[in-house]
């Protein structure tokens, strides 16, 4: 028996994953409208969460703080960054960031709330690699508390 059959139905297989996987656009990355924060310095290093060999210093700005502490929205413009430490030096960036009717460039399963995702290298350009649709399915389980995980962690601080 020749291999022939056998190796066409394994590539239409592959074909059929392939376009499963597109058409659920799991798996593409993208651009978005998230931008890396161009004062990154300038926010505040409101809490750090260690587990391992990561360090992860959590930043945001002193409007996004204080309107938590309010009970408050969190404004339109805010950018929330992970900064992703190993051995004292930057892994990656995570960033979320906020605009007015940003949800709405979503399907409202993938949805969370006027938040956009991205991920960045070292050098501040977007991770393409990284997929910003598994970043919303994972937050979305904050949508209670502005979709963040460190929320406690912005009321508390100074
Ligand atoms: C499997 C769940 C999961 C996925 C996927 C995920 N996150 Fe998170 N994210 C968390 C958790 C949990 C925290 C809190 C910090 C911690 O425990 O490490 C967090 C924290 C953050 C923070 C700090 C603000 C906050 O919510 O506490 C940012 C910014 C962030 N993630 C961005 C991203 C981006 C960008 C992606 C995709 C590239 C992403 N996350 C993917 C679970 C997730």
């Amino acid at each position: 028996m020749s291999a022939k059959p056998l190796l066409c139905r394994v590539a239409a297989c592959a074909l059929t994953f392939c376009a499963m996987l597109l058409e659920s656009g799991q798996v593409s990355a993208e651009a978005n409208r998230v931008t890396f924060p161009k004062a990154l310095d300038s926010l505040v290093h409101y809490t750090t969460v260690k587990r391992g060999d990561v360090t992860e210093h959590m930043l945001t700005t002193q409007e996004a703080l204080d309107a938590v502490k309010l009970g408050q929205a969190i404004p339109n413009g805010t950018h929330v960054v992970l900064v992703d430490y190993r051995d004292n030096k930057v892994f990656r960036y995570f960033v979320m960031e906020k605009g007015d009717g940003w949800g709405a460039d979503f399907a409202a399963s993938r949805r969370t709330g006027d938040w956009q995702f991205q991920a960045f290298k070292p050098d501040k350009t977007i991770n393409l690699s990284e997929n910003s649709a598994r970043c919303q399915a994972c937050h979305q389980g904050r949508a209670d508390s502005q979709f963040l995980y460190t929320f406690n962690d912005l009321k508390r601080s100074p």
